[in-house]
This record gives structure tokens, C-alpha cells and sequence, in this order.
């Protein structure tokens, strides 16, 4: 059985992010609960985990369907001081922390832009970094992450394209093992960035990345795009390589060709 979430136990990560950790048996959405208490003065990385979101949100307001009680769904309330750099480059960093934790637990997990997490074409985790405040003066980064979950909790639209620790490895995998991983993992990445290394950071999701130095098309609200993907803008914006130079695809979907 999946063991249950514990403040206790969340809370020992021993980086700053994850240093107070709020546990929600059931929510409308964690990154809504993140917003208010960044907005209400709450200290920066803080987190909020739930064991079942009611209004769970993606990309593109899509939602975000988890069962109670199998996966790790959290917000993160981020420092100012990196809110400047925008939500971009913290879902880079954030798909970074997420793939090599789940790749340390024996997935091949590879980034599909701009922010899932996917092991053989289906997708395991993802990402959603929102700016909130009168001067977009904080960030909160939401990652749902699936772990325990099985085929059979899936609905029947979702089995071909989703996947989880479980469905990948055959074996069951402790949750705040995996918090503690990928909020190291992501403290690490931002403290690159702090000091100025982004760079690295960007290397880092390029050599993660699925599509990278393959062809793709990329289905942008100004219409379809085909190159080769080069690599990540420090914005989070796609880098193609197409017949005409290369191209920045800031929003979109994107398929191989
Ligand atoms: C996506 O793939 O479009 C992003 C999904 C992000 C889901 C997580 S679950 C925890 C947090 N709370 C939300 O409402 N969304 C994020």
C-alpha cells in the first residue's frame, strides 16, 4: 500500500526548499493553496501537498486528473529573487529536477517542451510555474508526479498516453523519498541560476530532452513550424532549426515529425 503523506516526514529534505511543508488530504488545486500563502506572507519554499485535487490545472487550462492517494501532487512557493527570471527558466529547471529523479528510480525518463516528464511516449509528471502578485513578485511551481498509480485507475482515454513509476518499474516507490529527491535536485538547479550559471541549467534540459536534434513540427497559435529541435531559450521558449534560421517557439504543442 502506498504509505500516507506526512508533514513529518516531508518536511525533513534537508535543503531550504520543502523546510515547512502543509499536507492537504483533499484540495481544489495546490497551486492555488501556494498562491494564497504566498499571498498571505508565507515564507519562500514552502510547500503544499495533497493526496487528491478537486480542480487539479495544467497547461493551457487542462486538468489535471490524479486518483487519491497514489501519487505526489505539490506547490512550491518560490523566492522573490527568482521571479524575475520569470516562470520559463523554473519549469526548465523543474523538468530537470523531476526526470533525474525519476531516472535515479530506473525510468527512462526524457522532457517532452515545455513541461512534461514522459518514459516511452507517455507521460509520467508535469509542470505548471505560475506568477503571482501585484508585481509578479513570487512564483509557484505545481509538479504533479505519477507514482503508484495502475493502468486500471486510469480512465480509458488516458491509458495509452499516461504512465507512472509504478506502470514503468513493477514496483511500488515512497513518495517523500521522491519529494526530498526533487526538491534537492531543483535547489540545485536554482542556485545555478543564482549565481548566474543558467547556462548550465539550459544544457542540462537540452541533454534531457527527448526531441533534442530531432525533426518536429510544433503546432504554435500562429500556425505550424517544422525544424530540428536545437535546445531551450532561457525564457523556456522551443530553440528550431528551420530552412529559414532558427526560430524561438514560445507556446505550442509539439510532435515529431
Ligand atoms: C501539465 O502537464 O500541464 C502540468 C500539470 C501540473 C499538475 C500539478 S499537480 C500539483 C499542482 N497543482 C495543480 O493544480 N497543478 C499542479
Amino acid at each position: 500500500m502506498t504509505e500516507p503523506l506526512e508533514e513529518a516526514a516531508l518536511s525533513r529534505t534537508g535543503c531550504k526548499l520543502g523546510h515547512y511543508v502543509v499536507v492537504k488530504q483533499e484540495t481544489e488545486s495546490t497551486n492555488d493553496d501556494a498562491h494564497e500563502l504566498a499571498a498571505s506572507g508565507g515564507a519562500a519554499g514552502a510547500a503544499v501537498v495533497a493526496e487528491l485535487q478537486t480542480k487539479g490545472r495544467g497547461r493551457l487550462s487542462r486538468s489535471w486528473l490524479s486518483p487519491a492517494g497514489k501519487n505526489l501532487l505539490f506547490s512550491l512557493v518560490l523566492p522573490a529573487e527568482l521571479a524575475r527570471h520569470g516562470p520559463g527558466l523554473i519549469t526548465l529547471s523543474a523538468g530537470v529536477a523531476v526526470a533525474r529523479a525519476l531516472r535515479k528510480r530506473g525510468v527512462d525518463a526524457a522532457i517532452k517542451w515545455p513541461n512534461d516528464v514522459r518514459a516511452n511516449g507517455r507521460k509520467l509528471a508535469g509542470i505548471l510555474c505560475e506568477s503571482g502578485g501585484p508585481g509578479a513578485d513570487y512564483l509557484v511551481a505545481g509538479m504533479g508526479i505519477n507514482v503508484d498509480l495502475k493502468h486500471e485507475d486510469l480512465p480509458a482515454e488516458l491509458r495509452e498516453m499516461a504512465s507512472s513509476l509504478f506502470m514503468e518499474t513493477g514496483r511500488m516507490h515512497g513518495r517523500a523519498e521522491l519529494f526530498k529527491d526533487v526538491l534537492a535536485g531543483l535547489e540545485r538547479e536554482l542556485a545555478r541560476i543564482d549565481e548566474g550559471r543558467q547556462s548550465e541549467v539550459l544544457a542540462a534540459w537540452t541533454d534531457l530532452a527527448e526531441m533534442t536534434g530531432r525533426r518536429i513540427k510544433a503546432h504554435t497559435p500562429g500556425g505550424v513550424l517544422s525544424g530540428r529541435a536545437a535546445g531551450v531559450r532561457a525564457d523556456g521558449a522551443l530553440l528550431l532549426d528551420t530552412v529559414l534560421g532558427q526560430q524561438a517557439v514560445i507556446a505550442g504543442d509539439i510532435v515529431p515529425e
